[in-house]
């Protein structure tokens, strides 16, 4: 079955998808994207990217092309037109194309959208998650506003290419002696019960699985701090996971090359994926 795409109103096949090599994401990466997952032919906190995304393009000024009411549209439609049970809807938004320059197009220059699914097959059980990840520690030198979804992913796909390179499954981002986030997932420790991840703020992406994660687990009474932590104080935890749309919640059980707890994943990052899966399907759309 060839994958019907969305490009600026149309839905398309996947070879007749195309936008303009004057496009600002293509020279400038002058865009914002999300990733929203698909279980059971039903997006996963559907709301939660779409308010997201609307605050990335307000952040960079580029106006919101589509109402709520129409992208969830665009999502059933792709779900539908695709046949997608379980795999990811990919979106991205750009500033449109204009002749190169860097000072921005007129404000009516039309946004450039483009939306296309990703099946993934049993997303939510992956292999991954019964045996943990193994991580290693490189530094941040991102840009300074990671709070904005921005298509600026060269440095943490170099990232997952130095994990590779040294037989690991992603990196976690150092900055100031303690960790940022994970490559493309937020990053968080256990010790002694408590669940410890970095506060919010510009230095990280606001993961919208993160926040539904905090909230279960202060709704079944686990204790939650929000501050930095080290590599260091990581590899002396309890535990460690990773939290994304496309990973949901999944250990981690080696950092720089020292085991985390018992090598296993551990008893709170288990439980806490299995809540996120279960509730997040009941309210899935
Ligand atoms: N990545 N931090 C970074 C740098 C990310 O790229 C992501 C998501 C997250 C987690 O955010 P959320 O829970 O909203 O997915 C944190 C997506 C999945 C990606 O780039 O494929």
């Amino acid at each position: 079955m060839t994958r019907t795409v969305y490009v600026n109103g149309d839905y398309v096949p996947e070879a007749e998808a195309k936008v303009s090599v004057f496009d600002r994401g293509f020279l400038f990466a002058d865009g914002v994207y999300e990733v929203t997952s698909v279980l059971d032919g039903k997006l996963i906190d559907f709301d939660g990217h779409a308010k997201r995304l609307e605050r990335s393009l307000g952040e960079l000024e580029i106006g919101v092309p589509l109402s709520r009411e129409d992208l969830l549209e665009v999502h059933r439609q792709l779900i539908a037109r695709n046949e997608l049970t379980d795999g990811l809807i990919y979106l991205q938004i750009t500033r449109g194309a204009a002749d190169r320059d860097f000072i921005y197009p007129a404000a009516d220059t039309p946004q450039t959208v483009v939306l296309f699914t990703q099946a993934k097959p049993g997303l939510a059980d992956s292999p991954v998650a019964r045996t943990g990840l193994k991580v290693i520690s490189i530094d941040d030198i991102r840009w300074g506003r990671r709070d904005i979804k921005t298509v600026q992913l060269l440095y943490p796909s170099m990232g997952k290419m130095m994990a590779k390179a040294a037989g690991a499954d992603d990196a976690w981002m150092v900055e100031d002696g303690v960790v940022t986030e994970g490559t493309s997932n937020n990053a968080y420790i256990v010790k002694n019960g408590k669940i410890i991840t970095r506060h919010l703020g510009t230095e990280i992406l606001h993961g919208i699985t993160r926040a539904a994660v905090l909230r279960f687990a202060r709704e079944a009474q686990m204790e939650v701090e929000e501050r930095a932590f080290s590599i260091e104080e990581a590899q002396d935890a309890d535990e460690a996971f990773i939290t994304s749309a496309s990973s949901f919640v999944t250990p981690v059980v080696e950092i720089d090359g020292a085991t985390v707890g018992t090598g296993k994943p551990g008893f709170v990052a288990t439980r806490l994926r299995e809540i996120y899966l279960d509730e997040s399907r009941k309210k899935s759309v």
